[in-house]
């Protein structure tokens, strides 16, 4: 198939299109380069043998996006362009709402336009909000959020489910990400955040790569058997596989599916420092320091739907993706 990547050049959407190459699908990527850098697709070329069609820009710019379409006879979709920084989304709510927003219902105009019905939405766990029992169902009420960067993915879920409803040949598949680590087995992709990372798994990078002096673990007294928090890291390998079965279910399927992709277990901060430590050989210098605002003591998917739809289960360890981290770390110094 034809398949456009929004955010292509992004952690997910690179080893997606990795992926996707890989399975002799045509890929066109468009990305603005906002959180990514144009080199990737030098290292997707590296790494597959071939170079995804590429334009710089705004997917949100209606008559380029049209141009696109015109371009290129696109079957589906894989929709990953939006901001993601939950932090950031707080102090510019604003502009997370615009443009995540914006690119989506954009996309869709386009994607009407030119007749285009397969659609795979990059949504998050983060729409299951604070009120559900874990591990999280997708029949659970996923109607609410921490951050406005949370929001955004509940409001395009609903937008997504809305439009399937008045589009009866159309499918999307809203793919419901957990914590995505780890990087392309290469060393040549990886989480590699402009700035200090947020997230855990690029922070430890950093520290056992020499650029941060120590981890600053937040909260060392939640009610979880080590008092850090759990969450259901899973392989970006795992995920970006996750994309191209969802692209199959969509071939034959309508409506808006929520799928959970994790891998139905929790580990905590300590479990994954430590582990960190044995692949690596790399001693992790950490101090415990006060809870985060918003984090939540544990989480993780119960993963049944997407075996049981998509085919689908997380198949690398929390080691793997230790060991593919330190791999990319040390090949990016
Ligand atoms: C994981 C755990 C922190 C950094 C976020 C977004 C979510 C999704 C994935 C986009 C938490 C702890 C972290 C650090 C730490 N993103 N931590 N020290 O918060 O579960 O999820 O990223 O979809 O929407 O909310 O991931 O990696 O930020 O944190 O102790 O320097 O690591 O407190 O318990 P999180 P995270």
């Amino acid at each position: 198939m034809n398949v456009l990547v929004t955010g292509g050049a992004g952690y997910i959407g690179s080893h997606t299109v990795v992926e996707l190459i890989n399975a002799r699908h045509q890929v066109i990527v468009v990305d603005d380069l906002s959180n990514a850098r144009i080199d990737v697709l030098d290292r997707i070329e590296e790494i597959c043998g071939r170079r995804p069609e590429f334009y710089q820009m705004d997917c949100a710019d209606k008559n380029r996006l049209q141009q696109v379409f015109i371009h290129h006879r696109i079957d589906a979709v894989i929709h990953f362009a939006g901001f993601k920084a939950v932090g950031e989304s707080v102090k510019k709510p604003l502009a997370y709402y615009r443009n995540n927003l914006d690119s989506t219902m954009t996309l869709l105009e386009v994607m009407e336009e030119f007749g285009c019905r397969k659609l795979v939405f990059s949504s998050s766990a983060t729409v299951y909000g604070p009120d559900n029992p874990h591990p999280y169902k997708e029949s659970m009420p996923a109607v609410c959020s921490a951050s406005p960067y949370g929001w955004t993915k509940v409001m395009i879920e609903r937008i997504l489910k809305d439009y399937a409803t008045a589009h009866p040949n159309f499918c999307a598949v809203l793919l419901r990400y957990f914590n995505p680590i780890g990087a392309h087995v290469s060393g040549l992709l990886g989480d590699d955040p402009n700035g200090i990372p947020n997230n855990l798994m690029p922070y430890i990078g950093r520290v056992a790569g020499g650029k941060l002096e120590r981890l600053t673990i937040f909260g060392g007294d939640y009610p979880t058997p080590d008092g850090t928090c759990q969450r259901d890291y899973l392989h970006v390998v795992d995920l970006a596989i996750g994309h191209l079965k969802a692209l199959e279910y969509a071939e034959s399927n309508h409506g808006a599916e929520a799928i959970n992709l994790g891998t139905g277990k929790g580990t905590s901060v300590l479990e994954l420092v430590y582990a960190f430590q044995k692949v690596s050989g790399i001693q992790v210098p950490y101090v415990i320091g006060p809870r985060r605002e918003g984090d939540l003591p544990a989480f993780w998917a119960d993963a049944e739907k997407a075996k049981r739809l998509l085919g689908w289960e997380a198949m690398y360890t929390v080691e793997d993706m230790c060991r593919s981290t330190w791999n990319f770390v040390r090949k990016n110094k």
